[in-house]
């Protein structure tokens, strides 16, 4: 399996720190935030990886990440973002080629876990699989609703719901079928002109073709100053007792 992680958007949440480096290289502790998706990739036996960028500090990932092997990565390549705040679905479009028509493990750049993945990526066929978390605070995110019949089922995702319909919210972690390319050209842009990930994970849903997986562990994105220093508090307790 292959691998792509999404690091576009402009981090507009973390200005002014995001006008000094591109957000997934702000630090977690003792590492730039974007080797702990590397490093979730890389457990999970994933080490072929696309690396999706944008906005004005792109050219720093070079200097950190070279071409991977520190990382354990056998192949790293990048790809460029046209518009920055395309959307999460817009970023993933460039990964077309990169999959060549086989399985593709997609994980956010800026979401940090420990937990593994490895039996979901080698088990996946076919259609697409989302990551889910119980959340406190699902009104932030992508939400699924549960089947009332049968509620291992997954009827839809919706963003940023008022009143959400459970608290499993969409993590930053997903495993697609090459369908998804199909999928992501058939998406028109959100009212907030982004492509919208939710809307590519809906269009299986309707096929009947999503599956999910409790994601076990931690699980955080970094994107906000509060989770940016929760994350930063894990990890520091996590792994300064590793050291
Ligand atoms: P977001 O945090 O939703 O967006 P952002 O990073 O632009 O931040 P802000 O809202 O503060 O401006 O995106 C989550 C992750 O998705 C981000 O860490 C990288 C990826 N992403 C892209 O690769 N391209 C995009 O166009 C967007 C919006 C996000």
């Amino acid at each position: 399996m292959k691998g792509v992680i999404l690091a576009g958007g402009l981090g507009t949440r973390l200005y002014p720190l995001t006008h000094v480096t591109n957000k997934h290289l702000l630090p977690v502790y003792d590492r730039p935030m974007i080797f702990y998706p590397i490093q979730t990739l890389v457990k999970a036996g994933i080490t072929e990886v696309l690396l999706v960028t944008s906005g004005p500090h792109v050219g720093h990932f070079l200097g950190v990440l070279k071409n991977g092997k520190e990382l354990g990565l056998t192949h790293l390549e990048y790809a460029y973002q046209e518009k920055p705040d395309g959307g999460i679905a817009d970023a993933l479009s460039l990964a077309q080629d990169f999959a060549d028509g086989e399985n593709i493990t997609v994980i956010l750049g800026d979401n940090t876990t420990d937990a593994d993945i490895s039996n979901e990526v080698s088990n996946f066929d076919k259609g697409a699989l989302v990551f889910l978390k119980k959340v406190e605070d699902p009104k932030r995110f992508g939400v699924a609703v549960f089947d009332k019949e049968d509620p291992t089922k997954v009827i839809a995702i919706e963003e940023k719901p008022k009143q959400p319909k459970s608290d499993m919210a969409v993590t930053g972690l997903y495993i697609y079928d090459s369908s998804v390319f199909k999928y992501i050209n058939e998406t028109k842009p959100s009212n907030r002109g982004e492509l919208e990930i939710t809307d590519v994970n809906n269009a299986y849903v309707e096929k009947g073709k999503l599956r999910w997986a409790e994601l076990n562990g931690f699980w955080s994105d970094a994107g906000t100053f509060q989770s940016l220093f929760e994350s930063n508090s894990y990890w520091f307790n996590k792994l300064k007792s590793e050291k």
